[in-house]
C-alpha cells in the first residue's frame, strides 16, 4: 500500500506533540500500530523525527550497525551514552529508549539503576529498555522501576545472550520455550514494565499473548498481532551489506547510493571534474596583486 501525501505531511506537522507514556497507552487501546526505529546519531534523529515514528531505541544493535563490532555484547555503556546524546539533540517529538548493554545491569539493582539513570540524566533519554524475562532481569527491571525510571522488556531472541540461546534464532518453537516466554513476559509486565519487544518468535505464540498482555507489546519478527512493529535503522535503510535476518525489510538501498555517491566524488577528482569555479572562492584583483607583492 503506498503512503499518500497528507499522510507523510501528517507526520511532520509541527504541532505533533512529544509522545508520553499514556499516549503509548492508549495507542495500544484504540488499536492504533505503534512504530518505533533505532537511530544512533543526528541525521539518523532527524530523519526519524521528520518521518513521524512513536517511539526510537538507542540500541545496543548501534554496537554492529554503527562500531562494526560482530555482536551487540562488546558496546559499553559510555559509548551507547555518546549516540544517545546525538539522537536526543535530533529528537523532540518520539518517545526516546536507551538500550541497556550486555554488563551495565546483571551485577545488582543498584548497578541497573545507576546506568538506568545515566541515560536519563546524561543523555535525556525517557526510558530504558533490559533483555530477558528471568528473575533476575525482572527484578532489575522492578527496581529501575522502582527509581522512577520506565522500562521497556524485551523477551524471544535477546541477542546479549545468543550464545546461550544457541546463536542468532527464532526462540519459543516448542511449548515448552513458548511458554518460558509466556512466563518472562507476563514476570516483566508485573514488575511495571511499560512496555515489551517480542523479538523472533512464532506469529501464532505472540497472538497468543497478545490476549494476555495489556501493555503495549513491539514486535520484531514477531508476526501482525503485536501493538506496534520495531525495525533496524540501518536494515530498513539498507545501510549494511548482506540481507540480515528474515524479518528485515528493506525500503532503501542506502549503502549502494552511498558507495555510487563516493565512487562519483573520487572519478571527478582523479578526472579534475571536482571542483569547478563554482565550487571556490575569489579574492578582489587589486587585493590578489598586493598579496603577491608581500609574497616577494
Ligand atoms: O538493539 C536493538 O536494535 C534492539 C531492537 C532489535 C529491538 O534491541
Amino acid at each position: 500500500m503506498s503512503t499518500h501525501p497528507s499522510q507523510i505531511a501528517a507526520a511532520t506537522t509541527p504541532e505533533r506533540l512529544p509522545l508520553t507514556l499514556p499516549r503509548l497507552a492508549e495507542m495500544k487501546r484504540r488499536g492504533e500500530p505503534i512504530v518505533m526505529v533505532t537511530a544512533y546519531d543526528f541525521p539518523s534523529a532527524r530523519a526519524v523525527e521528520a518521518a513521524g515514528v512513536d517511539v526510537v531505541l538507542v540500541g545496543d544493535s548501534g554496537a554492529m550497525t554503527v562500531l562494526g563490532h560482530p555482536s551487540t555484547v562488546p558496546v559499553t555503556l559510555d559509548e551507547l551514552l555518546v549516540l544517545a546524546k546525538a539522537v536526543r539533540r535530533g529528537l523532540r517529538t518520539p518517545l526516546l529508549v536507551g538500550d541497556l548493554p550486555f554488563g551495565s545491569y546483571e551485577v545488582s539493582d543498584e548497578q541497573a539503576i545507576a546506568s538506568a539513570v545515566r541515560f536519563v540524566k546524561e543523555a535525556g533519554c525517557d526510558a530504558v529498555k533490559l533483555e530477558g524475562g528471568g528473575p533476575a532481569a525482572a527484578a532489575r527491571a522492578r527496581a529501575i522501576i522502582g527509581a522512577g525510571i520506565p522500562v521497556m522488556g524485551h523477551v524471544g531472541l535477546t541477542p546479549q545472550s545468543a550464545t546461550a540461546l544457541g546463536g542468532y534464532r527464532a526462540q519459543g518453537r516448542s511449548a515448552q520455550d513458548a511458554a518460558r516466554i509466556a512466563a518472562q513476559a507476563l514476570a516483566l509486565q508485573a514488575a511495571g514494565c511499560f512496555s515489551i519487544v517480542f523479538e523472533a518468535i512464532p506469529s501464532q505464540v505472540a497472538e497468543e499473548l497478545m490476549t494476555r498482555i495489556e501493555i503495549p507489546v513491539i514486535g520484531i519478527g514477531a508476526g501482525p498481532a503485536t501493538d506496534g512493529q520495531v525495525l533496524v535503522f540501518h536494515d530498513l535503510l539498507g545501510i549494511r551489506e548482506g540481507l540480515g535476518a528474515r524479518f528485515v525489510k528493506r525500503y532503501a538501498d542506502l549503502q549502494e547510493a552511498m558507495v555510487a555517491g563516493v565512487a562519483a566524488f573520487a572519478a571527478d577528482v582523479r578526472s579534475g571534474a571536482y571542483p569547478e569555479p563554482r565550487h571556490g572562492y575569489s579574492i578582489d584583483r587589486e587585493q590578489l596583486r598586493d598579496f603577491r607583492q608581500r609574497l616577494t
